[in-house]
């Protein structure tokens, strides 16, 4: 199964996402099970590696991003991903445009997830300073533990 985590320029909120759900997947011993993926909904920063802020707030934690390219997303992910998950409504809005007739469901805010939080948004901290880095980390490992827990529950994963 396969799960794409979309943002707008694919350098922070996405990658770090990835990132974060991979090391996730690799401590469960689910990471030949679950396929991952991140992509940007503008295409400012196809090829690049993510935001060195994204990079040092991970690597503060022990994940390595720094392998990671920017991408455009494409409506054939759309078909193929099994979860494409927004961070913000702008994104959503932008993903559903693009969505091939009777994949909608598979589009959700990624912070659906993380059901012990009130956020419903992965706020963008591009313009922002480092600290919106740390806050977008809190988030994305709140609703990374919740998703996986819906993987889990919807493909039988016992592992
Ligand atoms: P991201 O952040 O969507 O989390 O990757 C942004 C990166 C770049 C821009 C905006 C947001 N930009 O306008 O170039």
């Amino acid at each position: 199964m396969k799960v794409l985590f979309v943002c707008l320029g694919n350098i922070c909120r996405s990658p770090m996402a990835e990132g974060v759900f991979g090391h996730l997947l690799r401590q469960e011993g689910l990471d030949d099970r679950v396929e991952i993926d991140s992509a940007g909904t503008h295409a400012y920063h196809v090829d690049e590696p993510p935001d060195a802020r994204a990079q040092a707030a991970l690597s503060q934690r022990g994940i390595d991003i720094s392998t990671l390219r920017g991408r455009k997303v494409t409506p054939v992910d759309i078909e193929t991903f099994d979860y494409v998950l927004a961070m913000d409504c702008e994104n959503l809005k932008n993903l559903q445009a693009i969505c091939p007739p009777g994949a909608t469901s598979k589009i959700r805010l990624f912070m659906e997830y993380a059901s012990n939080r009130p956020e419903r948004e992965v706020p963008d901290p591009y313009f922002g300073g480092s600290g919106g880095f740390d806050q977008v980390f809190d988030l994305i490992e709140g609703a990374a533990s919740g998703l996986l827990a819906d993987i889990r529950a919807r493909y039988h994963l016992t592992t």
